[in-house]
């Protein structure tokens, strides 16, 4: 067991970077060898710097010195390279955590995802407890429990205070974690706003007891640091408890970790979710279906997809002994016959080195391979909610008059498989959103990405841009130049990938890919089409009421006429009434 105290650990820089910190000048670190400049190159821009400086002196004698000169020698000195947490750290707003809401939100999201991955992967139905609780007004600690397989002892500190190490960037498989920077991104924020390290619990199976790690990134080197390290009790047979303190600040409203929470149960209907919001609110997300979600193969990339620079690199670090071999091994749908042609219709032989393919020769690989007719990749490594399901989910946080859905059969953008689906639903109650000037409600847009629900971004999404481009007016919705439909409408759009386009390391908006745009827009365009059948029928259903009405209202009118005109006795004129009613109403079809 290992275990320092805060002063210890203090002593040992293990705090570096956080907030009150003394931070050593970069040149100092470059002596102190910290860098990644040895010592020797270090003393040489030194010594190159003195002499430079020297002549400069002699040169200079007389002239008045200018600050902003700077010559190629000393900046030399300065130029080292930058470790990727440093990077973030610097510019944490491009991974979610630009103010302390935003924060707090995408701290649970990278965990929540985290926790239903490793589920999902083990073949088990999460069963997930997400905890906030507010320290100080500006002060939470968050706490996400799973009952996944845990987390081996020897990778907690990579996984939780090392950017950019993961398990799921390499596999060409659909999952929500892809980069492997969100959950040490969120112990690092952490980290900077507090100086609170990252609490692990885990436990990897019943026969053993849990590991209690408390970890945190340094973030000069991007290397994980153990506080403590220790065993102890799990109430869980496996599973894994995160715990981050972090400054932050709890809202409620539509980017809220609520509304996050609440649409994430929504995606995933075989997961039970039990929230304690931080004003005291217990949220309790029972499991809608017993089934785990399709098991989602990985698989290689499609030859379409590789740009020739990439070709290139994977041949030349290929362990294959023929460029035939290569292609049939590196990429999916390329058969031994294709192989062959490839290599035919670039003129390169079938059995030459891929370590010895030169440019020339991968270019007119590459070329051949997009002139060459290649069956669309496999599509058992992506699941879909399934539309019936995203209806069901949509139900139960949506309350409205009917729903709509559509599913997609799969698609390829740059190589990588994709699919669409929607869910719409209409005569929503309790629409409390963004409103036209008159009063409508505008459309409310659920986007969903691998079952993560995104709420920042919009307007930058894909899914936006292609609702925007429907003429929701063929549907039977208004809508004004530049704006969503107005009407109490939510639409949920999903869209489920082996690589999930992000436009940026905070994975909240999807880039605009002609591909995927014209998927979105079918899959919407088919719940719009069902739903202005139903908008139609329910407007001839309200016409003919009206008409019926007028007929309820003037009959009695007309009676008391014909009794003037024809001179009827009462009993004369409730028949002639009843049959003109009749007749009427028959003559109607509702
Ligand atoms: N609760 C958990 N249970 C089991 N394994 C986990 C858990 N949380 C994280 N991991 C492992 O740690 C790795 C790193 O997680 P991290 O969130 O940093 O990256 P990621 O999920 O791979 O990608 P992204 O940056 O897109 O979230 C994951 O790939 C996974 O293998
Ligand atoms: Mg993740």
């Amino acid at each position: 067991m290992k275990k320092y105290k805060k002063s210890e650990a203090d002593q040992m820089g293990l705090f570096g970077g956080a907030e009150g910190v003394k931070v050593e000048p970069l040149v100092a670190q470059i002596e102190e060898g910290q860098g990644t400049r040895d010592k020797e190159q270090v003393k040489e821009a030194e010594g190159t710097k003195k002499k430079v400086q020297g002549e400069k002196r002699e040169k200079g004698k007389g002239e008045k010195k200018s600050h902003s000169v700077v010559t190629a020698e000393e900046l030399a000195t300065k130029q080292r390279d930058i470790s990727v947490s440093e990077f973030f750290a610097k510019n944490r707003h491009l991974l979610g955590f630009d103010n302390p809401r935003k924060a707090l939100l995408t701290a649970v999201k990278e965990a929540v995802d985290n926790a239903l991955d490793a589920c999902e992967e083990a073949r088990i139905l999460p069963d997930l407890k997400v905890a906030i609780k507010q320290l100080s007004e500006s002060k939470f600690v968050m706490t996400v429990r799973d009952n996944g397989p845990g987390i081996v002892k020897a990778q907690i500190p990579n996984v939780f205070a090392r950017l950019l190490y993961g398990s799921k960037f390499h596999s060409m498989k659909m999952s929500r974690g892809q980069q492997g920077i969100g959950i040490s991104a969120a112990g690092m924020y952490g980290l900077l706003t507090t100086g609170e390290p990252v609490q692990i619990i885990s436990r990897t199976s019943v026969h053993k007891r849990a590991i209690h790690c408390h970890v945190q990134i340094d973030t000069a080197k991007n290397r994980p640091l153990v506080v403590l390290d220790e065993e102890c009790d799990f109430e869980l047979d496996t599973g894994t408890s995160v715990m981050i303190t972090m400054e932050g600040k709890y809202q409620k409203g539509r980017q809220s970790v609520d509304e996050y929470i609440a649409q994430t149960a929504m995606a995933n209907p075989h997961a039970h979710i039990v929230y304690e919001a931080p004003d005291g609110n217990v949220y309790d997300y029972a499991r809608q279906v017993d089934e785990l979600p399709f098991v989602a193969k990985e698989i290689k990339p499609h030859p379409y997809g590789v740009e020739l620079g990439l070709l290139f690199q994977m041949a030349q670090a290929s362990p294959c002994k023929t460029i035939g071999e290569f292609l049939r091994h590196s990429f999916s749908r390329v058969s031994d016959k294709l192989a062959h042609d490839i290599c035919d219709k670039a003129k390169v032989k079938a059995t030459t080195k891929p370590a010895s393919l030169t440019l020339q020769q991968a270019e007119a690989l590459h070329t051949a391979i997009n002139q060459t007719k290649i069956m669309a990749p496999p599509t058992d490594c992506i699941g879909p909610i399934g539309a019936q399901q995203l209806e069901q989910g949509l139900k139960r946080v949506v309350e409205a008059e009917v729903y709509f859905s559509s599913s997609r059969s799969p698609s390829v953008y740059r190589g990588n498989p994709f699919l669409v689906e929607a869910a719409i639903a209409y005569g929503v109650k309790n629409m409390n959103g963004e409103e036209k000037e008159e009063g409508e409600p505008l459309m409310r847009l659920i986007r969903i990405a691998n079952r993560v629900p995104l709420l920042y971004q919009q307007s930058a999404c894909a899914t936006f841009k292609s609702v925007m481009q429907i003429n929701w007016r063929n549907y039977g919705m208004s809508q004004s130049k530049g704006a969503l439909p107005g009407g109490p409408v939510v639409l949920m759009v999903h869209i489920a990938s082996v690589w999930v386009p992000f436009t940026s390391e905070s994975k909240e908006a999807i880039a605009h890919y002609p591909e995927i745009i014209k998927e979105i827009k079918l899959a919407v365009q088919e719940c719009g089409r069902h739903l202005g059948i139903y908008l139609r029928k329910k407007k001839r259903l309200h016409q003919e009421l009206q008409k019926r009405g007028y007929i309820e209202t003037y009959l009695p009118f007309i009676g008391e006429a014909l009794k003037d005109i024809l001179t009827l006795n009462d009993g004369q004129v409730s028949d002639v009434v009843a049959k003109l009613k009749h007749t009427l109403e028959n003559s109607r079809k509702l």
